[in-house]
């Protein structure tokens, strides 16, 4: 009898585990360019305004520079322009579009020594 309960308790918590994880996983926006789909990884978890204010990134060209003939320019800015317009996937000139997004992520984290560094800290697993 006591056994059968514990038995019961045991798959409702499993349950609430289970859903406590699907549900924090489907909440948690991830990185989806059009350019890189289908992708091989579990797409980088990057939870935009979140991030950037447990981040304390105020200057939105810290991340969106602009551009000007093949050169940043650092007065300007260029959110809600995708990386994809200016970075190509498969640009032989300049900086690709994988390599815009792991320098540009990893960089930062490395030199302010926060925020992961290894594959699986940004292409979490579902
Ligand atoms: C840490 C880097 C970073 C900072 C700082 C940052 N962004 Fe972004 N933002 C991104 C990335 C990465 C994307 C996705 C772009 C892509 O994949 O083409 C994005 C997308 C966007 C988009 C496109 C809409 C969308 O949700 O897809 C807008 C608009 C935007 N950012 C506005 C801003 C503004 C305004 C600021 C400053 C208050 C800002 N961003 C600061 C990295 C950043
Ligand atoms: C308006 C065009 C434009 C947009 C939009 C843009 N870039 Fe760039 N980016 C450039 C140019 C031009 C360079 C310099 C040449 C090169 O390295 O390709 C550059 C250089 C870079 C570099 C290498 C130099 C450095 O600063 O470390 C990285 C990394 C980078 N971009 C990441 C990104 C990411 C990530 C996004 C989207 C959040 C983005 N860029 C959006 C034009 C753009
Ligand atoms: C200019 C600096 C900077 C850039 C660029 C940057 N990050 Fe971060 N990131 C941070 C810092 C700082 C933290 C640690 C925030 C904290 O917890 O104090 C962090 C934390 C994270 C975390 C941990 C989750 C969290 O919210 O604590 C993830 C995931 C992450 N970054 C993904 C990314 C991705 C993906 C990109 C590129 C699209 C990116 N970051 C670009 C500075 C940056
Ligand atoms: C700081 C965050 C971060 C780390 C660490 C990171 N990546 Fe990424 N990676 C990204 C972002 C952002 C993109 C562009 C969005 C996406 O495709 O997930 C990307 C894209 C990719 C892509 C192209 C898209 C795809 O899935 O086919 C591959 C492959 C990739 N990363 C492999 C790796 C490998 C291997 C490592 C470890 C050596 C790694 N990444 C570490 C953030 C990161």
């Amino acid at each position: 009898m006591f056994r059968r309960i514990g038995t019961v308790m045991l798959a409702f918590a499993t349950l609430a585990l289970l859903l406590a994880v699907a549900f924090a996983r489907t909440d948690t926006p991830r990185l989806e360019p059009e350019a890189l789909k289908p992708q091989q990884r579990p797409a980088a978890v990057f939870d935009h305004d979140a991030h950037n204010e447990k981040a304390k990134l105020e200057n939105c060209a810290v991340c969106h520079h602009d551009a000007k003939d093949g050169k940043i320019v650092p007065e300007g800015s260029s959110e809600g322009t995708p990386c994809a317009d200016c970075h190509a996937k498969a640009a032989t000139k300049g900086t690709h579009l994988v390599n815009a997004y792991h320098r540009q992520c990893m960089n930062c984290h490395k030199t302010s020594g926060k925020g992961p560094t290894s594959c699986g800290g940004c292409h979490v697993r579902d």
